[in-house]
């Protein structure tokens, strides 16, 4: 039943990689896939028997209660319950959880860093995620980590899913597959993917060496933010989202799986591939997103909005219009707003920001900020433009700008966020960052009408 030539059917990156299956388009909606045709139970999800054998299956990312509860139902060659045996720890040293404060790193500043170098070392998915910082309680599931990740090699027979953790998952190099058990998800720069809390998986090396960054959202889900006033269109449109059709492996193989599980690794060992989804049909699935079909809005006569009006998800806290996470995208834009300081002026802010630099140049720092670099900006620390950016901004004639050859991105949380030891000693932090700012000097003249 399992055709070679079948679309649907996975293949490992170890050989050709097959045409994709393709995507289905909207965010949140109640999806319907399979791989076989009548896998898919019709009018009812648990009938006696399924065909073709299959077994029924619902996963729950919420609480069943939920309004509206988020649920897909899977039809799949075995249960979950055979994908899992006895558990072991393992440990993966560079991929932390919160509450993480190592009493030997200061958090409190402003950080910059240059990309984190890929290592001599082949790495995975797995083995190449590198925690920046923690926030909140991955027990109390608050918060959110960041990460870097840099994976060359791809994961055989080995499998892994968060019991934690949703994550955002922003590319910065590099090709990966993510054959999921709801299907295929191919990511390139430009893109972002969510991978859900239970979600199991195989990451792939399509093009190598791959470097990205991770949110790790150990809160609610991200959804879409409401857009107020700007109404019905823009920013990020539902449709731009895609989610994968099903695709299924029938593999008699020695296989692990490894979960996160209260921010521990357990590793258990099957006898073959647990992505043995035939048919599924709900709105808990993996998605993707292309950056470049988010459409911007801005201030069109003077002054210089709020970065929320670039949020392209948001994860909601129990606080209403507070997020646990904010995603932000700083992407190419025109610059019209007259007698205007049009940089982010200077602020601090309870909310903590990480920003990830995806390709180009940052208008609010024109130098150090690199693509595949990060800073950090903690809760209630003060930051803004260089010199640089102030005295251009400050001095250019305001005609019409565009904005090009730019891609940044913010992981913004309610939550400050503790440095890991890697990121303060390991990772190639810029000590001189803070010196951004040390030429700043004082303009101040109390002379009537002086400006
Ligand atoms: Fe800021």
């Amino acid at each position: 039943m399992n055709r070679p030539t079948d679309p649907h059917k996975m293949t490992q990156a170890s050989t050709p990689v097959g045409t994709h299956p393709g995507y289905m388009p909207g965010f949140g909606n109640d999806f319907e896939t399979e791989a076989l045709p009548g896998a898919l139970p019709q009018g009812m999800n648990s009938p006696q028997r399924c065909n073709y054998g299959l077994y029924g299956e619902q996963l729950s990312g919420t609480a069943f209660t939920a309004n509206p509860p988020e649920r897909t139902w899977c039809y799949r060659i075995r249960p979950s319950v055979k994908h899992s045996h006895r558990y072991e720890k393992i440990d993966l040293p560079y991929w932390k959880s919160a509450p993480c404060v190592d009493p030997d790193v200061i958090s409190l500043g402003q950080y910059r860093w240059n990309p984190v170098p890929h290592s001599d070392e082949g790495l995975t998915w797995l083995t190449g995620m590198r925690t920046m910082t923690t926030a909140g309680d991955v027990n109390t599931q608050t918060g959110m980590a960041s990460h870097i990740y840099l994976v060359t090699e791809s994961m055989v027979d080995d499998y892994f899913y968060s019991a934690d953790s949703e994550l955002l998952v922003v590319p910065q190099e590099g090709r990966l597959r993510f054959a999921t058990e709801m299907g295929i998800i191919d990511l390139e720069p430009k893109e972002i993917a969510i991978l859900p809390r239970g979600l199991l998986y195989r990451v792939e090396v399509l093009e190598g060496p791959a470097r990205g960054f991770v949110c790790e959202n150990y809160g609610q889900k991200f959804e879409l933010p409401g857009r107020g006033p700007i109404g019905a269109n823009c920013m990020a449109n539902p449709r731009d989202f895609k989610a994968p059709v099903a695709a299924f492996e029938d593999r008699e193989v020695p296989s692990t799986v490894t979960i996160k599980w209260c921010g521990q690794f357990h590793r258990t060992r099957i006898g073959h591939s647990p992505l043995d989804v035939v048919a599924w049909h709900g709105n808990y699935t993996p998605y993707k997103y292309d950056l470049r079909t988010y459409c911007p809005v801005g201030a069109i006569l003077f002054d210089h909005p709020d970065p929320s009006i670039f949020t392209v998800l948001t994860a909601p806290s129990g606080q209403p219009g507070t997020a646990n996470i904010d995603f932000v995208l700083f992407r190419d834009r025109w610059m019209v707003a007259e007698d205007t300081f049009r940089p982010p002026w200077y602020h601090k802010n309870i909310m903590s920001e990480l920003m990830g630099n995806i390709y180009g140049q940052y208008d609010a720092k024109p130098q150090g900020f690199i693509p595949g670099g990060m800073s950090l900006h903690n809760m209630m620390i003060p930051h803004g433009p260089d010199k640089e950016a102030f005295e251009k901004a400050s001095n250019s004639n305001l005609g019409p700008d565009k904005l090009e050859n730019t891609m940044s991105f913010m992981f913004e949380t309610r939550f400050p966020q503790h440095l890991t030891a890697f990121a303060a000693t390991e990772a190639p932090l810029q000590d001189d960052y803070i010196d951004c700012w040390s030429d700043i000097e004082k303009k101040f003249d109390g002379s009537p009408g002086k400006k």
